[in-house]
């Protein structure tokens, strides 16, 4: 059977860093109290040249470098992400564009923070039905850009960035041993919409809008929500938790992630934790952890990774690869 194999994985990030600290000029809050209740430190800001086209372009070329490979090599993009560079066309496209493809197919995704993980199901099963032989799966993302910067329950969460794998087109015997992805689990539910969303968009208000959460909302939901799908991916494989080498949740807050693992027995020092040098980046989160664990030499070929998210909508997502 035809798997979908990681040949290479990049990532890029904005040149400014913002430390925790900068907000406590503007706004009734503190670095002590962003870190211990999220663990988060800093984050990366996108400049006015910076956008999640060019974010997303510089992750892939990363990964392209890192797999000896040239854009000639892709005939699929898919690009998570819910900071499009416009309404449309598909930021894909125009990532597609700036790599100097004019073959294959690109289109975006929009699972907001779970984008990465649908994203990584859907090249997946392009590549395992034969539309696709080798794929960039993108997450990018510039959430600066609808943060209300005056809503401190919001804006010390988020930061920008972007992360980017290779899949292609391997054969495979069919069993847990083989590499690629081998089990996926996705799951959405609009009951509840109204917990995480933008409060603007081209066929209601006409503006771009900002995003407004009921943190305590997301986080009761958070934990059995992801242990929901996880259950469901190693019942796919047939493993259990002790069979991982690698958790590699969305990095929103580490209280999420050390709960989560908790939950599933997954031990601490298996646990793959970026949420501290990048905030939470949506569908950038997992490929840019998956960056940092693969370059320091954390994640290597035949490890079984467990990739997690969940987001608005809410949506919720879990895949499973040998690496
Ligand atoms: N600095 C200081 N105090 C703050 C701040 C801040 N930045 N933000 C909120 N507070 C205050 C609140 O106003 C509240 O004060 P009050 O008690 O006087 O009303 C107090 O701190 C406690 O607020 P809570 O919301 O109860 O704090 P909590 O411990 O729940 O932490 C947090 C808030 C970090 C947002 C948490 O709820 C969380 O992480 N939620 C989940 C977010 C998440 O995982 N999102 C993932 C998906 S993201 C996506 O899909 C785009």
């Amino acid at each position: 059977m035809i798997r979908s194999v990681v040949r290479a994985v990049g990532s890029a990030l904005p040149r400014r860093i913002m430390k925790n600290s900068e907000f406590e000029a503007t706004l009734d809050t503190s670095d002590e109290w962003i870190a211990q209740r999220t663990g988060i430190r800093q984050r990366h800001i996108a400049g006015p040249d910076e956008t999640t086209a060019s974010l997303g372009e510089a992750a892939a070329r990363a990964a392209l470098a890192d797999g000896g490979l040239t854009p000639v090599d892709i005939d699929l993009i898919v690009l998570a992400t819910s900071t499009p560079n416009n309404t449309f066309p598909a930021t894909a496209v125009e990532i597609q564009h700036r790599l100097g493809m004019r073959h294959g197919f690109a289109f975006d995704l929009q699972a907001v923070c779970s984008g990465f993980v649908y994203a990584v199901a859907t090249a997946d099963s392009h590549i395992r039905n034969g539309l696709a032989k080798r794929a960039l799966v993108i997450g990018a993302e510039t959430f600066s850009r609808i943060l209300d910067w005056n809503d401190r329950s919001t804006c010390v969460l988020f930061g920008d960035g972007a992360g980017a794998l290779v899949l292609e087109a391997h054969d495979g015997e069919g069993s847990v041993a083989d590499r690629g992805v081998l089990a996926a689990s996705l799951r959405s539910d609009g009951t509840h919409k109204d917990k995480l969303y933008v409060d603007g968009g081209p066929s209601t208000t006409g503006t771009v809008g900002h995003l407004r959460m009921e943190g305590k909302e997301v986080f009761k939901h958070a934990v059995g929500m992801i242990a929901d799908v996880i259950e469901g991916t190693f019942a796919q494989a047939g493993i259990t938790a002790d069979d991982l080498t690698w958790f590699v949740p969305h990095q929103a807050n580490k209280r999420i992630i050390n709960a989560s693992a908790k939950k599933l027995g997954i031990a601490d020092e298996k646990v793959v934790v970026t949420v501290d040098l990048h905030g939470n980046t949506s569908a950038a989160s997992v490929p840019l952890a998956l960056d940092v664990a693969v370059r320091d030499g954390r994640i290597r070929k035949g490890d079984l990774v467990l990739l997690e998210a969940m987001g608005g909508g809410f949506t919720w997502g879990a895949v499973l690869v040998r690496w």
